[in-house]
């Protein structure tokens, strides 16, 4: 006799019902919150696919992205390349840790190293810990080399920064959903506001214990907040006075999402160190990463930093194919280019629907009124009409899709938006 199974009581064939189950949205959402944590609040899209700047549902509903991952996917879901290398080098070896040599590893600094214009490449895996080694980095030069007393050094941060979840960034945090009751807190990190310079000059001039200032180019999860022109090039003086280092967190705004290789490339400035995630990996696997120069990088000497995952030879066969796809793609130049249609299309839609237009590149944000919707509710309006995004701080809708993308499918994107919002009262 055949057993009772959910199948026959279903009256369905096994293979059936395996694909029922596997089509079922609502029910892979539930599951998902019956046993899942909580994290981010998803919307509710079950994504199953993604090649390109398309992503499908399990139904088989397609999607324009532009969210891209939150400025990971910068070369577009599944790049052809990505799968071929990851693959590749999934088969041959995928992780030794440092605790040997591997031929990507070296590969990868010295392709990073000649691009960009430093000495040393430090890999780890993803943003947060490459924001916590630049500033184990900058600690130990501040005692090493600037000859801050013990326990003294202080790190700067602007407000409303984001770099992560971690004990340390929640530290630097002046978000309290972020922070609160989560302390103690990292001791001597302050906060300046973003883009003022003299809010800087005071804090360093008062304080000889500060080791480093370290801020976003243009501030991403704050909502795609751009300086002042001569914002970046202020901070590279001021830190060069005051023998303070600067850390630019380049995690979201790197890797030609503004529309140039890096952001602080806008006003051809260099700081100290460099911090690199998201796209470097183009999503495929977690890679981050430090760049800086031998004097900086040599205060972590052997044994003082390190990690199981951060440079394995599966990460750095990725991370260097990546950024070999930024730069045979000139996907700077098209984010360039296609930031300026986004521009021209958003920046004069009515004040009644969005207050603001902000972004560099493709990396935008739109403010939209909340008198007129919130962001939640339009990004749900979105997701029916077949384009994803999600807000950054509940009204500031996100355009950053992946850098692939071309001029008739942002235009396609764009039309979805604005019918959305033209049609949503
Ligand atoms: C500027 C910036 N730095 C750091 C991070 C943290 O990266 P991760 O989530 O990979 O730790 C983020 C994440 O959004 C970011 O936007």
């Amino acid at each position: 006799m055949q057993p009772i199974t959910r199948s026959r009581i279903l009256g369905l064939t096994q293979k059936e019902l395996r694909l029922k189950r596997s089509l079922n949205s609502q029910a892979l959402i539930k599951r998902d919150e019956k046993y899942g944590s909580r994290h981010f609040k998803p919307l509710p899209v079950v994504l199953a696919k993604g090649e390109g700047v398309h992503l499908w549902d399990v139904e088989g509903k397609r999607y324009l992205d532009f969210l891209a991952g939150f400025s990971t996917v910068n070369q577009g879901h599944c790049h052809p390349r990505l799968v071929k290398v990851t693959r590749e080098q999934a088969g041959k070896l995928a992780h030794t840790s440092r605790a040997f040599y591997s031929e990507p590893h070296g590969a990868l600094a010295e392709y990073l190293t000649k691009l960009f214009g430093w000495e040393k490449f430090l890999p780890m895996n993803t943003g947060v810990e490459a924001g916590d080694t630049a500033i184990k980095v900058a600690r130990r030069w501040g005692y090493r080399v600037k000859k801050i007393p013990s326990e003294k050094a202080t790190v700067v941060f602007a407000k409303n920064n984001f770099w992560g979840r971690s004990i340390a960034a929640l530290s630097a945090s002046t978000d309290p959903n972020c922070y609160t009751d989560f302390g103690p807190y990292v001791p001597r990190f302050d906060k300046v506001p973003y883009n003022d310079l003299n809010a800087l000059e005071q804090k360093f001039k008062q304080d000889p214990t500060v080791c480093a200032f370290m801020v976003e180019p243009i501030q991403g999860e704050a909502g795609v907040v751009v300086p002042s022109d001569g914002y970046l090039e202020g901070v590279r003086n001021l830190c060069t006075k005051y023998n303070v280092l600067w850390i630019a967190d380049e995690v979201q705004t790197g890797l030609c999402r503004t529309g140039k290789r890096l952001a602080v490339d806008h006003e051809n400035q260099r700081p100290d160190i460099l911090i690199l995630g998201k796209a470097l990996s183009g999503g495929m696997y977690p890679v981050s990463g430090i760049l800086a120069d031998e004097q900086i990088m040599s205060c972590l000497e052997t044994g003082s930093h390190g990690s199981t995952f951060g440079g394995s030879p599966l990460g750095n066969r990725i991370a260097l194919e990546a950024v070999q796809i930024l730069e045979d793609e000139n996907l700077a130049e098209n984010a360039c280019k296609l930031g300026e249609i986004v521009r021209k299309r958003l920046e004069n839609i009515s004040k009644d629907i969005a207050s603001e237009f902000r972004g560099r590149g493709l990396l935008c944000g739109l403010v939209i009124n909340k008198d007129f919707a919130e962001g939640w509710d339009i990004c749900l309006k979105l997701k029916e009409a077949g384009l994803l995004t999600r807000p950054a701080h509940g009204q500031i809708l996100r355009i950053s899709p992946p850098l692939t993308i071309t001029k008739e499918q942002l235009e396609e994107g764009l039309h979805i938006l604005t019918t959305v919002l033209d049609n949503y009262k």
